[in-house]
Formats: structure tokens, sequence, C-alpha cells
């Protein structure tokens, strides 16, 4: 029997979690003709996954075009296709000047990737596919971890933040059926995986759209996949502060698996800002919500996104914004100084903040959240934890690595190779962004 090598395909992922999760896609599309490959220079085809939430991500995927051009001309086969929410925003234009770039398909499109591979590699003309195929239920794809997987349970935005591009790029909101995710996971446990990350713009929102008969909030759903025998945590990203119920806040203080651990981005501590950005919340009511959230939920870790610079901050909305930082501790924060986007509102503001003043904020802010996180994990240190073992360090090959409940990362030496199970571990040292720590009365299993 003669076999047919299979090709290669190489993918380069610049965005957030769900456009990775879009990258685990399209290799499981393509997995019947095409192997993955980590080395660029042996692909058949490679696909740029592109982010276009700030300039500064969307900047990275124009260097990466330019780096990418001796590739193509050594290799004139290589085929060139660029994805996700920068393709979807620019397709016209980027087919138009890079000619180096062979397809290019938005987020809502990855199904048709096969087609136009065939339809490209038939007549050799570029092809450009920015159409919305609906929510699709049943999707093969290629996993990064073994461990944790992704499940994509809502895609798109209706929430219009004035700053945001994402509702442009990824469309309205649409949610999966209840049973094509309990379907998904249920498979993932079979296959040896232990935690799901839920994925969505705004999951809070989950069930916008469905059918009647498949009616469920999003609690609901964490009920439901609360059941899944195998799956030992879940967790979710993101969560729209407006939209974070008390039936949320039970499900998360009561359904065991469901980890204490919440994103919730906050944008900002001014309620004029916070108007502007078009947030639908004030600083008193997200007060409210972590208060809450902390009251019910037993070790909640919290995280949080802001952004500095927006339009009309001045400094007293700027001290508010440091004041909440300050008063409620975050876990970590995800920093941003705020970048125009081509088609929102607030890039029409004509109040445009100083790019030196927005660095200085950002440096402000950076400094206070580094005390907070430092005092945050040292607290950790001497307490004895549950983690998830995810696999060998990537800096240390001699050491493993495993997050506890609330998403911390754990690092331990250990003989033996305990990925995939939750162990004991001891924390006896804190460092930047991890903790350090022995297990507890290791197991032999010699
Ligand atoms: N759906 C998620 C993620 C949106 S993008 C959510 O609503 O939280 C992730 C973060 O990028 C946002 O929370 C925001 O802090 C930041 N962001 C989005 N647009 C931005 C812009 N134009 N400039 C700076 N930061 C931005
Ligand atoms: Fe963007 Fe706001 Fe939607 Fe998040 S909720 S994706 S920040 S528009
Ligand atoms: Fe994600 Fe970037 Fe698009 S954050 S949704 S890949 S703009």
């Amino acid at each position: 029997m003669i076999t047919v090598p299979k090709k290669k395909l190489a993918v380069v992922t610049l965005g957030c979690q769900m456009n990775k999760h879009d990258s685990e896609r399209i290799a499981g599309l393509l997995s019947g003709e095409y192997d993955l490959t980590q080395r660029r220079e042996e692909a058949d085809f490679l696909v740029i996954n592109t982010c276009s939430v700030r300039d500064k991500a969307e900047q990275k995927f124009f260097s990466l075009l330019g780096r990418l051009r001796p590739l193509k001309e050594a290799n004139k086969k290589l085929v060139i296709g660029v994805a996700g929410c920068v393709a979807q925003d620019q397709a016209r234009a980027i087919i138009k000047r890079e000619s180096m770039v062979d397809l290019v398909f938005g987020p809502r499109a990855l199904e048709n990737v096969p087609a136009m591979l065939e339809r490209f590699g038939r007549t050799g003309e570029p092809q450009v596919d920015t159409s919305d195929t609906g929510i699709v239920d049943e999707f093969s794809m290629s996993r990064e971890s073994k461990i944790s997987g992704w499940v994509s349970i809502m895609e798109g935005c209706n929430n219009y933040c004035s700053y945001c591009i994402v509702p442009y790029t990824r469309g309205g909101e649409r949610s999966r059926s209840p049973e094509s995710i309990v379907k998904e996971i249920r498979s993932l446990a079979d296959e040896g995986y232990r935690e799901v990350i839920l994925l969505g713009q705004n999951v809070n929102s989950y069930g916008n759209g469905l059918l009647k008969k498949d009616l469920t909030d999003f609690p609901e759903l964490l009920e439901k996949v609360d059941k899944i025998d195998g799956i030992e945590r879940i967790r979710f990203v993101t969560s729209h502060p407006k939209d974070l119920s008390a039936k949320l806040t039970e499900a998360m203080a009561n359904l065991p698996k469901v980890a204490p651990a919440l994103h919730l981005p906050m944008q900002s501590g001014s309620d004029k800002i916070l108007k502007r950005m078009n947030r639908m919340y004030t600083i008193s009511h997200y007060y409210e919500k972590v208060e809450m959230l902390r009251k019910k939920v037993a070790d909640i870790a919290l995280t949080t996104d802001l952004i500095v610079g927006f339009p009309g901050e001045t400094d007293k909305d700027f001290e508010a914004t440091f004041n909440a930082v300050k008063n409620i501790e975050f876990e970590n924060i995800f920093l941003f100084k705020y970048s125009p986007r081509r088609g929102t509102t607030a890039a029409k503001f004509s109040d445009q903040v100083s790019g030196f003043t927005t660095s200085e904020r950002f440096e402000r802010i950076t400094q206070l959240q580094k005390e907070i996180t430092d005092k945050k994990y040292g607290k950790w240190v001497g307490e004895e934890v549950e983690i998830l073992v995810e696999g060998r360090s990537k800096k240390e090959r001699a050491r493993y690595t495993g997050r506890t409940p609330q998403n911390l990362i754990v690092h331990f030496q250990s003989d033996i190779d305990y990925t995939g199970e939750i162990i004991n571990i001891r924390i006896d040292r804190a460092g930047k962004y991890s903790l350090d720590g022995q297990m507890e009365n290791p197991i032999s299993r010699g």
C-alpha cells in the first residue's frame, strides 16, 4: 500500500484565547491533509492568525509578514493564509497590497478554509472569505494541551464598548446548544482531559439566541458541565461586570468543580470614563459585585483588564482607577494603553490623551500592581495547595508546572511525571508571577 505523506501546516497565533482556539480548529479542519509543524520553513501552508484589538497587535502581523517574505521567495509553493480579526477587518486591503498572501479568511468563516485551499490550488487565484457560516456545533480540533481543553460556548459580542473592535470582527452574540457543549466536554473527559475553559467574549450572556427547547443560561450550563465525570476543574472567560449575577456567584460558590477564579474586566475606576466607554456599570456597582464574590466564593482570585489614556481621561479620572486598583487588590491585572481603532466610537472623540501622559499612568499602575501581586502571592507561602499538573516547566526541564484552583502557576521538582493529576504541594517561595513548592508526601510509584 502506498501512503501519501501528509503536507505540513504551520500556524502562528497572535491573539486572545478565542483566537488560539480558532487555531486549534483550523488545524483540526485540515488534519486529514496536513500535519502540524512548529518549523515554519518546512510548511506547505502557513497561517497567521491575527489580532486587531490594539495597534501593537496589528503591527505584529505586518512585521511578521515582512519577516516571512524570504521564506515565500525561497519556496514559491508555500501557501500563506491570514486568519483572525485583522483578516476580517482588512481583507480587501491585505489581498490588494500583500502579494505574498494567498488566502484571507475571517474568524466566522473557518469552515470554508478547506474549500478555499482547494480553489486556490486549482486556480492560483487569491481567495478571500469574510462571510459568517453561523455557529458551528460540531468541529474537529487539534488541541495543544492534553489536560486542559478550551471549549467555545458562545461567540461574538453585542456590547459595543466604544473603544473595541471585537463586535465588528467577531459579529453579534451566538450561543452553541447546551447538548453539543456537554457532548464535546464528555468526549474531552473520555480522552483524559481534566479541565475545561469555557470561552466566549461575554460568557454571562450565554443563552442569547438559543432555540426555545435549548434555553439555558450560563449558571445552568455550569451546572450541567459540573456533572460530567472525569472533568475536575471548570474555568471560564470572559465575564462582563454588568451581567455578573447573584445566580452565577451562587453557582461558583456551590458547584464543586467551578474554580474560584474570575476575570472581571473593570477597564476604568471613573464613572465618567466608564460611561464614555459604554460599559453600562458604575464603579460602585463594580465594587458591589466584588464584595458579593468575595463574600460567597471562598478564596476567590480576581483578575481584571484596565485601559489607561482613554480619551478624556483627566488626572482625576486616572486617580479613580489607581484607587480602585489599590482598594480591590486583584491577584493580577492586564493593563493596556488605549489604542484608537478604526470604525469605533472612541476613535472619533476629540480629547485623545497624549502618549507621554498615558505612559506615565501605565507605569504608575504597573508599579502599584507589582506590590499587590507580591503581597497576594506571598500569602500562599507555607500553605498547602491542590494543583493540576500540566507538564514539564518550559524554562527548566527538570521541573513541573501546575495551577492552583485560583489559577496561580506553581513550579515543583519531581522524579515522577504527575501530568494530568491533582496533587498537593506545600508552597515555599513566591516568585514574580508564580509560586514554588514541594510535594507533600511524594507517592512512590516505582
Ligand atoms: N471580551 C473580552 C475581551 C475583549 S479584548 C472582554 O470584554 O473583556 C481584551 C481587553 O483588551 C479588553 O478587556 C480591554 O481592556 C482591552 N482593549 C480592547 N480594546 C482596546 C483598545 N482599543 N485599546 C486598548 N485596550 C483595548
Ligand atoms: Fe469588546 Fe466590550 Fe465586547 Fe469585551 S464586552 S469584546 S471589550 S465590546
Ligand atoms: Fe481576540 Fe484580538 Fe480578535 S483579542 S477577538 S483576536 S481582536
